[in-house]
């Protein structure tokens, strides 16, 4: 794998059963690890945000339920054991679908197997997880191909937050057509906007442009509509934590904003996201619940205070764009244009066994 995939930063140890995941809260200062051998540690690790983004959340939480699996012991009622560790896993973030998805996905592997013991379900869920991250980077490379049909030579490329190979089991969803537009040759240059209160977008999204090559201004999130109304932006391309069933989209907040003006400036807003993001069994937007996370991400700025005390804050951590607002959604089966909800009641389930074990 190209280093530039950073597969590296979720790492699983079949020997130890541990996990290791790259600190991305100390991103770009400081490339630390964070081991993690049981479900409290994971779950604190996923709400800390050590690990972030949907399908590295997906990924992640996939060998997590092999560290369950070992918690639970091989002992009389380890099945009971395992199914609370599993539920208390999926509930380490609500927003990003991918995590459940993972879980039951993990789930559904193991009824499909019958009456299985708990050491060959070891090694089943091992194999599901490594098949899983590997199915992860194959879809954002077909998606990267995919989307880089829809980028210019000389384009400027606006993305919110990090939807970069750290976002994911490598490669990433947003940036991966970034990726794949300048493999093809075509002079792409992007705005990465800061993203506050936890400055995904500068810390990630420039430290993966610049580790690449690729050429990066940073933006203040506010400055999205003056960058637009000069002629600045081409494109803008975002990930997501869920698609709903008729294409409304929740991602990072402030997304929803920048769709609304790049409306207004004529700039075609993508979406870039793998299958296992797709929620059918949520109707609209309005029924992805969002995560609200502690106010004081707001009322600091890198680890200083920033306001007065006695001020409370809003942090809702994700907004819904809706899907109007959306020129395209490209993903790893191709790019789907509005009205989106036939396309994508016909979007194929991943397939984790096919052709993902290479
Ligand atoms: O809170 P985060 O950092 O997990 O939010 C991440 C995003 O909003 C990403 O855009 C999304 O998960 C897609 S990542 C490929």
């Amino acid at each position: 794998m190209e280093s530039h995939d950073f597969c590296g930063h979720i790492q699983f140890n079949d020997r130890e059963c541990s996990l290791m995941l790259l600190d991305q809260r100390n991103l770009p200062l400081k490339e630390e690890f964070v081991t993690c051998t049981t479900i409290e540690q994971l779950v604190l690790a996923l709400r800390e945000m050590v690990v972030r983004g949907a399908p590295a959340i997906g990924v992640s939480a996939a060998y997590g339920c092999c560290l369950a699996l070992r918690e639970a012991g091989g002992e009389d009622g380890w099945q009971e054991t395992l199914e609370h560790l599993l539920q208390k896993l999926e509930a380490a973030r609500p927003t990003a679908v991918n995590l459940r998805w993972a879980v039951n996905h993990m789930r559904s592997v193991r009824r499909s197997n019958g009456d299985i013991s708990w050491e060959q379900l070891k090694e089943l869920w091992v194999q599901t997880a490594r098949n899983m991250h590997r199915w992860d980077v194959k879809a954002n490379r077909a998606m990267g191909e995919h989307g880089a049909a829809l980028l210019e030579d000389g384009d400027v490329v606006m993305t919110h937050c990090n939807a970069g190979a750290l976002a994911t089991g490598g490669y990433g969803t947003a940036l991966g057509v970034i990726r794949a537009a300048v493999a093809q040759g075509k002079r792409i240059s992007v705005i990465a906007n800061e993203t506050r209160p936890l400055l995904q977008g500068a810390r990630l999204t420039a430290y993966e442009m610049v580790q690449e090559g690729i050429p990066v201004h940073l933006a203040c999130d506010n400055a999205s509509s003056m960058l637009m109304s000069k002629g600045l932006v081409s494109k803008v391309i975002v990930g997501a934590d869920r698609i709903a069933a008729n294409g409304d989209v929740a991602n990072k907040i402030g997304t929803s904003g920048l769709a609304i003006l790049a409306g207004h400036y004529h700039v075609p807003l993508y979406v870039a996201a793998p299958c296992t993001t797709v929620d059918t069994s949520t109707p609209t937007g309005a029924d992805i619940p969002i995560e609200c996370r502690d106010g004081d991400e707001i009322l600091h700025c890198l680890g200083t205070r920033a306001a007065p005390f006695g001020v409370e804050a809003y942090n809702f951590a994700f907004d819904i764009t809706p899907w109007e607002l959306i020129a395209a959604i490209i993903t790893e089966q191709g790019v789907l244009r509005p009205p989106y909800r036939q396309a994508i009641a016909g979007l194929q389930s991943a397939r984790f066994f096919e052709g993902s074990e290479n």
